[in-house]
């Protein structure tokens, strides 16, 4: 199965899906193209390193999300991409967009979801003074890191973290979860009624 990886950043999710690529641990998942919705990103590097295709699509450059999104899916269409990863991308995609691919694009956030959605989660688990926090992977539809729950992972939140700390934690554990759920859509693994994912997995 082709996937398609959006990223807007550093890529260290991108990284752990290449090298679990490399070590044989995602097929029949391939990555076939990252796109980037930020020209110049680590993410990009990571790609074109892997020798990966990996291109930008400046959202900023496009005068509507109809054209940013049109551009993705023609990107996307050239690989044959069937199954999209968004991997830090941190742009909304519209209900159009997100029905292109019927359960088969997914999420990660650095949260136990519901809890903490949007940007900064970490910062928000701090805030609020939670003792777990973690990280959920989840199917994407039209609103913000909602969709039915594929797999959480739980990560502790310990005296004196700061929100660096505690994403950097929460990272060890979705770079491992990440790869896995990848792998399990790919293989047909996970099905969706409503919001009841089958074949998902609390860690
Ligand atoms: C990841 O921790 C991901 O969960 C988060 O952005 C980070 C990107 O890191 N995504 C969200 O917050 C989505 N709402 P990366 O670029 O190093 O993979």
């Amino acid at each position: 199965m082709n996937v398609g990886v959006l990223v807007s950043g550093q890529g260290t999710n991108l990284q752990a899906l290449l090298d679990a690529e490399a070590r044989g641990e995602l097929a029949p998942a391939t990555i076939a193209v990252v796109i980037s919705s930020k020209p110049g990103v680590p993410a990009l590097e990571r790609a074109t390193k892997a020798g990966r295709p990996a291109e930008a699509i400046d959202h900023k450059r496009f005068g509507s999300r109809e054209l940013f999104e049109a551009r993705l899916l023609e990107v996307l269409a050239a690989h044959q991409v069937e199954a999209i990863v968004l991997a830090g991308f941190m742009r909304l995609l519209s209900p159009h967009f997100v029905a292109q691919f019927p359960a088969r694009i997914i999420n990660t956030h650095p949260s136990l979801l519901p809890a903490f959605p949007g940007a900064d989660a970490a910062a928000q688990a701090i805030a609020h003074g939670v003792k777990v926090s973690g990280v959920t992977i989840h199917f994407v539809d039209d609103s913000l890191d909602n969709g039915p729950i594929i797999a959480q992972a739980a990560v502790p939140v310990l005296p004196g973290d700061d929100a660096r700390a505690l994403h950097a934690r929460i990272q060890l554990e979705e770079h491992r979860l990440l790869p896995r759920v990848v792998q399990s859509l790919a293989a047909g693994q996970l099905s969706c009624q409503g919001r009841t994912v089958m074949g998902g997995r609390a860690e």
